[in-house]
């Protein structure tokens, strides 16, 4: 059965473009962000690559590590870094695992045989300081991710962890937030101190309370 939010991420050890790591160890009790690449020298995840990161300093800023994988040896990263420099300016400045013999894809299930035998899609795991996955993404190779998306999920995850909130559509760091339904209104008007509005009995609104 495939990896299910709320399971904890899979150990493994790996070769990558900055030493053999634990993955375990390397997270510690930060957050993480793992997502694999089909291929190496191939155009989306070439883009992608760059456009991760440039943002790189955001998810430092949230205590997020990133790590990318492709089913490539780690010389051939290193080669197409150089690549990746070249066409977005951006240096890859985050581990890249090797995974020439598909242990971790495997391990993951990011590799679908109903799409490639061979490469992997593009999956993306959000894993929480605790080890365990927060979100799951699947995307085909012919699309290219969103990484600013990603970073507006890891916002809403880390918010959620601490307040007794969730985040509606299209939420933005910054903008008001929903009261769960499990808390009373008696006891939202003593955890939610700047009020809140009540559009429906089941959909109260607030101020992201830690702004
Ligand atoms: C790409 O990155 O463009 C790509 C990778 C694998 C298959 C197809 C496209």
């Amino acid at each position: 059965m495939s990896l299910q939010l709320g399971d904890v991420a899979p150990d493994f050890t790996a070769d990558t473009t900055h030493g053999a790591i634990s993955f375990h160890q390397w997270k510690g009790d930060a957050w993480a962000v793992l997502f694999s690449h089909p291929k190496d020298f191939t155009p989306v995840c070439t883009t992608e690559l760059g456009a991760a990161a440039k943002l790189k300093p955001e998810f430092d800023k949230r205590n997020v590590k990133i790590i990318g994988l492709s089913v490539d040896s780690v010389p051939s990263h290193v080669q197409w870094e150089g690549d990746i420099k070249d066409v977005t300016g951006q240096q890859v400045n985050f581990p890249m695992i090797g995974d020439a013999d598909r242990k971790v894809s495997l391990l993951y299930g990011m590799i679908h045989p109903n799409a490639s035998e061979t490469m992997t899609v593009r999956s993306v795991y959000v894993i929480g300081p605790d080890h365990k996955l927060k979100l799951t993404l699947t995307y085909p190779a012919s699309t290219g991710r969103n990484f600013d998306e990603i970073l507006r999920v890891v916002d809403s995850l880390q918010l959620t962890a601490k307040f007794q909130v969730s985040t509606p559509a299209d939420w933005k760091d910054g903008q008001d937030v929903i009261i769960v339904p499990a808390v009373s209104d008696e006891d939202a008007r003593k955890k939610f101190p700047k009020g809140f509005v009540a559009k429906k009995p089941y959909l109260r609104v607030t101020p992201q309370p830690n702004k």
